[in-house]
C-alpha cells in the first residue's frame, strides 16, 4: 500500500512537472538584460571566459561590438570557446590570453603584456571562480578559494586600475554569489589552515568579493570608474565539478536552474545598462538591486580585508 502511494505520488509530481515545465523554466530563467546598448570601440576583459557564465558574457558583449579579451588559465580551452563563438558570429572580435589567478607571477605577466598591447580598458569583468575544491594552495601559498576568487582578482584589478581610470567612463563588474550569506571573513585563519570546509571557504571568498567591491567603490569616487557586484543565480555550469553531490543535484533539478546564458544576464546588465552609468558599490541579482548580508556591507571589515589583501600581495594601494 505504502509503495503504491509513493509511486502514485511520484507519478503526480512528474505529470505536474511535465505540464508546467515551460512556466517553471520561464520563472527559473530569471531577469533578462534588455539593454540594447552597443559597445563598438570598447575593450572588455573577462576572466574565466572559456566556459559557463564567462563564455556567455563574452558571446553577448562581442555581439554588441566590443573587442573582448578572454583571460583563461587554459589557452587551449579558451581558443575552443572563442572558436565556437566565432562560428556563430564570424565578426566577433575575440582574443584569448593566458591568466592563472592562482599564481601572482602569471597575473603580473598577464597585466604587463595587457598594458603593453592595449591603450584602453572600458570594462573589467572579474568572473573566474572555483568552488568546493579539495584543500589546495595557490602558487603563493594562499588557500585556493580566497586566492583565486578574491586575491587573484584583487591583484589583477590593482595592476589595471590606472588603465581603467585613463579609459573612463569605465566599469568593473565583480561576480559574487548569494552564497556570501553563508560566509564570513575569518581573519584569524583566512587560509583555512586550522580547519577546512570547501563550502565555507567558497562562501568566505564570495563575501570577500562584495567587501572588495564596496571598498573599491569608495576609493573610485570621482574617477568615473564604477564597480558593482552581482549574484548570477543558480547556474548549470562546470562550477560544481568538485562536488558529486552538487552535480547530481544540478542534473535532478535542472528545470529549476539557469542555463549559462541565463546566468550571464546580470553580469551583462552590470556591464552595459545605461541606467547604471553612475551607479557604484551596489549588488545586483536578476538584473535588479538585491540586498547584501550584514557581513558583506560592513565598512570596517571591508577596510580591514583591503589592508590584509595588500599585505598578502605585497602591494600598496592607497
Ligand atoms: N554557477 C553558479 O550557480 C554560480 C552561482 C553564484 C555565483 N557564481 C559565480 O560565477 C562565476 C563563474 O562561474 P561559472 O558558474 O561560470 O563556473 P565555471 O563554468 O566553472 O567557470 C569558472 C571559470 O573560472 C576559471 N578559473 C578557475 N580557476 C581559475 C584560475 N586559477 N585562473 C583563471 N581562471 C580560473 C575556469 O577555468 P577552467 O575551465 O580552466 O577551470 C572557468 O573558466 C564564479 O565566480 C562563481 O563563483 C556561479
Amino acid at each position: 500500500m505504502l509503495l503504491l502511494t509513493i509511486v502514485a505520488g511520484l507519478a503526480v509530481v512528474t505529470t505536474l512537472l511535465i505540464l508546467f515545465a515551460p512556466y517553471i523554466r520561464k520563472y527559473a530563467s530569471g531577469g533578462v538584460c534588455t539593454s540594447t546598448s552597443r559597445l563598438d570601440g570598447k575593450t572588455v576583459l573577462i576572466t574565466g571566459a572559456n566556459t559557463g557564465i564567462g563564455k556567455e558574457t563574452a558571446r553577448d558583449l562581442t555581439m554588441r561590438g566590443a573587442r573582448v579579451i578572454m583571460a583563461c588559465r587554459d589557452v587551449e580551452k579558451g581558443e575552443e570557446a572563442a572558436a565556437s563563438i566565432r562560428a556563430a558570429d564570424p565578426k566577433a572580435q575575440l582574443e584569448v590570453r593566458r591568466l592563472d589567478l592562482a599564481d601572482t607571477c602569471s597575473i603580473r605577466a598577464f597585466a604587463k603584456e595587457f598594458l603593453r598591447d592595449f591603450d584602453h580598458l572600458h570594462i573589467l569583468i572579474n568572473n573566474a571562480g572555483v568552488m568546493m575544491c579539495p584543500y589546495t594552495k595557490t602558487a603563493d601559498g594562499f588557500e585556493m578559494h580566497i586566492g583565486v576568487n578574491h586575491l587573484g582578482h584583487f591583484l589583477l584589478t590593482y595592476l589595471l586600475i590606472g588603465l581603467l581610470k585613463r579609459s573612463a567612463p569605465a566599469r568593473i563588474v565583480v561576480v559574487s554569489s548569494l552564497a556570501h550569506y553563508f560566509g564570513w571573513i575569518r581573519f584569524h585563519d583566512l587560509h583555512s589552515q586550522g580547519s577546512y570546509n570547501g563550502g565555507l571557504a567558497y562562501c568566505q571568498s564570495k563575501v570577500a568579493n562584495l567587501l572588495f567591491a564596496r571598498e573599491l567603490a569608495q576609493r573610485l569616487k570621482g574617477t568615473n570608474v564604477t564597480v558593482n557586484a552581482l549574484h548570477p543565480g543558480t547556474v548549470n555550469s562546470d562550477l560544481t565539478r568538485h562536488s558529486t553531490l552538487m552535480m547530481i543535484f544540478m542534473s535532478l533539478f535542472s528545470i529549476f536552474i539557469k542555463t549559462p546564458r541565463e546566468g550571464a544576464q546580470t553580469t551583462i546588465y552590470c556591464a552595459v545598462a545605461e541606467e547604471l552609468h553612475s551607479v557604484s558599490g551596489k549588488y545586483f541579482s536578476d538584473c535588479a538591486p538585491a540586498s547584501v548580508a550584514p557581513q558583506g556591507r560592513n565598512d570596517q571589515t571591508a577596510k580591514r580585508l583591503w589592508d590584509v589583501s595588500c599585505e598578502l600581495l605585497g602591494i600598496e594601494w592607497e
